[in-house]
């Protein structure tokens, strides 16, 4: 028996921050952001609560189902609303899901960490899963500091994962984590991120590179025979040099950076629903999911999109 995603959909804070905003109080320029980084805008405000809700919403809804529905929520975040409980029990609360719910903190790999674990819970029995990746990263980083201020934005996406289908959804998976890299990225408890930007650069293109390449030999599929990719989204120039190695197309491949700015766990499933919206995947079409963030964890998927064999 396998599994579909039949719902996906994000929320984006309505605030929007510019380079040109940033640019009239920090010594820093729209050329500069935009050349380095790819990013012309990011959104900031709300909870991560408020805005894993709003997605989590917006999924269900494209999903047909209620919350009720669902038996599984998993929220991947950096971010929690408070250290204690987990962000991911207002959610449950507040879109009246059943079963358990638990936050996963993998960073910016968190989003393909949680479809991974949902996936296999639904193996294990479950029937309908919520997957959010939800993000405050504003909270966390220091708003004078330019080196990192202009890099992170808010922002929450959700898939809804349905058990029964004919086809496997997950092809193959690689997850990873280089624990003694720490210092690179990091944030203290009441802290701002810190973060070796260029270091961060070398390694996620290291590692993105080659768990890309286990993935898909795993699944025994040629970078051709993906239909859209869709990677973190913390840098454009990561991603077309990963792209240019692995041998993938930036025209199939998922963008929302320019507008979000790196939104650590939401930044994979915002950039997979907006691809699903504007129509760029079909049934048994395949999708590479690949992340990397601090930890320094990695996360690559293959998955196949569609929802075949499933009853309703
Ligand atoms: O999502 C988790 C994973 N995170 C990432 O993947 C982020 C990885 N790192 C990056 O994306 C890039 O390293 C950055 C965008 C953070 C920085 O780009 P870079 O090309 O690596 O620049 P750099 O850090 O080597 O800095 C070059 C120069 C420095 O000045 P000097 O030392 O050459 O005089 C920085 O001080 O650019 C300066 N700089 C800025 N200048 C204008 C740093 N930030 C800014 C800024 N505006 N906002």
């Amino acid at each position: 028996m396998g599994s579909a995603i039949t719902g996906w959909g994000e929320a984006l804070p309505d605030h929007v921050v510019t380079n040109d905003d940033f640019a009239a109080r920090l010594d820093t320029s729209d050329e500069w952001i935009v050349a380095r980084t790819g990013i012309r805008q990011r959104r900031m405000g709300g909870t991560t609560s408020e805005l894993a809700i709003d997605a989590g919403r917006a999924a269900l809804k494209v999903a047909d189902l209620d919350g009720a529905d669902i038996d599984l929520l998993v929220l991947a975040t950096t971010t929690p609303d408070q250290t204690i409980p987990a962000t991911s029990s207002a959610v449950h609360d507040a879109l009246g899901c059943r079963g358990g719910a638990f936050d996963l903190n993998a960073a910016c790999a968190g989003f393909v960490y949680a479809l991974v674990t949902a996936d296999s819970l639904l193996h294990a029995g479950h029937h309908r899963a919520l997957v959010i990746g939800s993000e405050t990263l504003s909270k966390v980083t220091d708003q004078d500091d330019r080196s990192t201020a202009v890099l992170f934005g808010d922002g929450a996406a959700a898939i809804v994962l349905e058990a029964g289908a004919r086809d496997e959804l997950v092809l193959a998976y690689d997850l990873g984590v280089d624990g003694a890299a720490t210092p690179l990225l990091y944030a203290d408890h009441g802290g701002y991120i810190h973060m070796e930007g260029r270091e961060v650069f070398r390694r996620a293109v290291r590692a993105e590179l080659e768990s890309i390449e286990n993935v898909l030999s795993r699944a025994g599929v040629r970078p051709d025979d993906i239909a859209l990719f869709v990677p973190h989204q913390a840098n454009v120039r990561i991603i077309e040099a990963v792209n240019q190695r692995v041998g993938l197309s930036m025209e199939r491949t998922a963008l929302v950076l320019e507008r979000t700015g790196n939104t650590s766990a939401a930044s994979i499933p915002l950039a997979l629903a907006e691809a699903a919206d504007a129509g760029r995947v079909a049934e048994g079409d395949l999708v590479l999911l690949s992340g990397f963030g601090a930890g320094m964890t990695w996360a690559s998927a293959v998955i196949r999109w569609g929802r075949r064999g499933l009853p309703r």
